[in-house]
């Protein structure tokens, strides 16, 4: 369907955390044009209440209901509420994702592309954490793609005196292993369409999330490496990640678009 300028697209948020509450409180703001906070969802009904109150928008009581109000969900939640709330947001809406890693899961992969495809919507999953997700989409194909992540050990969950590699090895057991780390090692192996190597290390002295991607293919190299302030709200994720949610949205919802 073609919308017309003074169309406004209404947004649900699944999700009142670090994420969720940064994407509200902006949309409530009016920072994205074309775009405002329908309401929002938690699994922890009260967090939910107060966002809604905080924003002024509607506390809903169930995702599908979230869903079928609005016309973009976005998930800040988990893993689990994607295996369990994904595919019936994608029968309704479409559906921007931040806890890609449990698309590392080939099969519900297939089911949600197969889902969007059938109703009409679509999956999206914002570059996060990462910058040069662009150049990897473009560079599909590639011969070699590794990303190297370094944190604290804090945000790993994990503890160490010493600078260290705490894993080496396919992001699809890193998935396994650092399920809440590792959506930007999904979200590039997507990207570029293969299982990318990974590298996590834990560095005591780290006071920013690091990420190096470099992917070298036909077309030459790419080498991105983005030093991230912790979310305030949540310092296992990251302020770019919040952010580049936010873009997302502004990606459906203006009028024009930047990158591939
Ligand atoms: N793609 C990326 O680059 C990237 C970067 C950072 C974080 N993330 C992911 O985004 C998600 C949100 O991150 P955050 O920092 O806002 O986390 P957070 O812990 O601050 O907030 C998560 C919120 O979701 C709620 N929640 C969890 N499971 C739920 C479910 N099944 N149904 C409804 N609500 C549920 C929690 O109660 C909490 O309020 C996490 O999965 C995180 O791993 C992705």
């Amino acid at each position: 369907m073609r919308l017309g300028r003074d169309y406004v697209l209404k947004i649900g948020i699944l999700g009142c955390g670090a994420i969720g509450g940064f994407v509200a409180r902006n949309l409530a703001k009016g920072r994205v044009k074309g775009a405002e906070l329908a309401g929002v969802m938690d699994k922890e009904g009260e967090k939910a209440e107060s966002l809604a109150r905080e924003c002024k928008a509607k506390a809903f009581a169930d995702v599908e209901t979230m869903a079928t109000a609005c016309d973009v969900v976005v998930e800040a939640a988990s893993g689990q509420a994607v295996r369990d709330h994904a595919k019936a947001i994608l029968e309704h809406a479409r559906l921007v994702m931040m806890s890609s890693g449990a698309l590392m899961d080939g099969k519900l992969m297939a089911v949600l592309r197969k889902t969007a495809e059938k109703h009409g919507t679509k999956l999206i999953i914002p570059s996060g954490a990462l910058a040069g997700i662009d150049g990897l989409c473009a560079a599909r194909g590639a011969r070699k793609a590794r990303l190297t992540t370094i944190k604290s050990p804090a945000s790993l969950g994990i503890t160490t005196k010493t600078k260290r590699i705490v894993f080496k090895g396919p992001a699809s057991r890193a998935a396994r292993i650092f399920p809440k780390n590792i959506n930007i090692a999904a979200s590039a192996s997507l990207a570029v369409g293969m299982d990318i190597e990974v590298v996590i290390m834990a560095d005591p002295k780290a006071k920013r999330n690091t990420h190096v991607l470099e992917v070298e293919g036909l077309f030459g190299k790419i080498s991105v490496r983005a030093e991230n302030e912790p979310l305030r709200d949540n310092p296992k994720s990251s302020e770019l990640a919040a952010m580049a949610c936010l873009a997302a949205i502004r990606r459906i919802s203006e009028a024009v678009e930047i990158g591939n």
